[in-house]
């Protein structure tokens, strides 16, 4: 695949070839997300921690998100660039929803945007689709619902709500999204929906039967040491590296090391 593009990734789904995705928020790291071959880069409403230190997700803005989506997009050439709708952008009316999609593809010049949610969504969600705009569905543990949940614990543990979350997937293929991420569910549940719809199911703490795994960049790249939930695989402990790198700076200003003879003109 040259240009990855929604269409490549059920591709990818019906041949068996898994699909890589991670987060990213701006230009550079967009540019080594995408050199090093990843199919999606998601501009995830997790900016709102770990760019902008809030608790949850929900305080991140619309414009916000438009300011990363399309830093993002300039360091991306051959990703799929997909962008989270803020929490508040597109909750109270299909017509708001779709008006912020739009707003994202004209100023960010994204590829497709995410929503959390199913049926609750549903309106907004054929109401996006039918402008053209490409939807990827997020279920199970949807972080803009915290407040509700409570807890950031596994989700469908019970039921009542592994069944209304196969529904909820059924139902997106249906409306015609082109993928979904399920999000900190059982391993076994995850599977079993990717099993049951032809569109690619991207996992995060959802276990390996599904067509897909995404992760925040910064933490499997290890620059929080505080976050370690059990789905999270370090690739690198970029705290440390950076820390050290940081304070060995420090040291060589303070003894005048730095900058030395060929450092300077
Ligand atoms: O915002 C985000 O980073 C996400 C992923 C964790 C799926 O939605
Ligand atoms: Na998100």
């Amino acid at each position: 695949y040259k240009k990855i593009t929604t269409k490549s990734l059920i591709d990818m789904k019906a041949q068996g070839e898994k699909i890589s995705m991670l987060t990213a928020y701006d230009y550079t790291m967009a540019k080594i997300v995408d050199s090093a071959g990843i199919d999606v880069i998601l501009v995830g409403d997790s900016a709102s921690n770990v760019m902008a230190g809030h608790e949850t997700t929900l305080p991140i803005t619309l414009d916000q998100m438009i300011y990363h989506a399309s830093s993002v997009v300039r360091g991306a050439d051959r990703a799929l660039v997909v962008v989270d709708l803020p929490f508040g952008s597109y909750q109270s009316d299909p017509k708001e929803a779709l008006r912020s999609s739009i707003r994202i593809m004209k100023e960010s010049g994204g590829h497709a945007v995410k929503l959390e949610g199913g049926k609750e969504i549903k309106e907004s969600i054929k109401k996006i689709l039918n402008a053209g705009i490409p939807v990827m569905g997020h279920l199970g543990l949807t972080p803009q619902s915290i407040y509700k949940f409570g807890t950031y614990t596994v989700r469908a543990k019970e039921e009542q709500e592994a069944i209304k979350l196969i529904e909820d997937a059924k139902l997106l293929e249906k409306l015609g999204c082109f993928a979904l991420v399920l999000e900190k569910i059982p391993a076994k549940l995850a599977q079993q929906i990717a099993e049951s719809i032809s569109i690619p199911v991207i996992g995060i703490g959802a276990g390996s039967g599904v067509d897909g795994q995404v992760l925040v960049i910064h933490d499997m790249l290890g620059m929080n040491n505080e976050f370690s939930p059990r789905f999270l695989r370090r690739y690198m402990n970029l705290y440390e590296g950076m820390t050290s790198a940081i304070s060995q700076y420090v040291t060589d200003v303070k003894s005048s090391d730095f900058p030395n003879e060929k450092e300077q003109y």
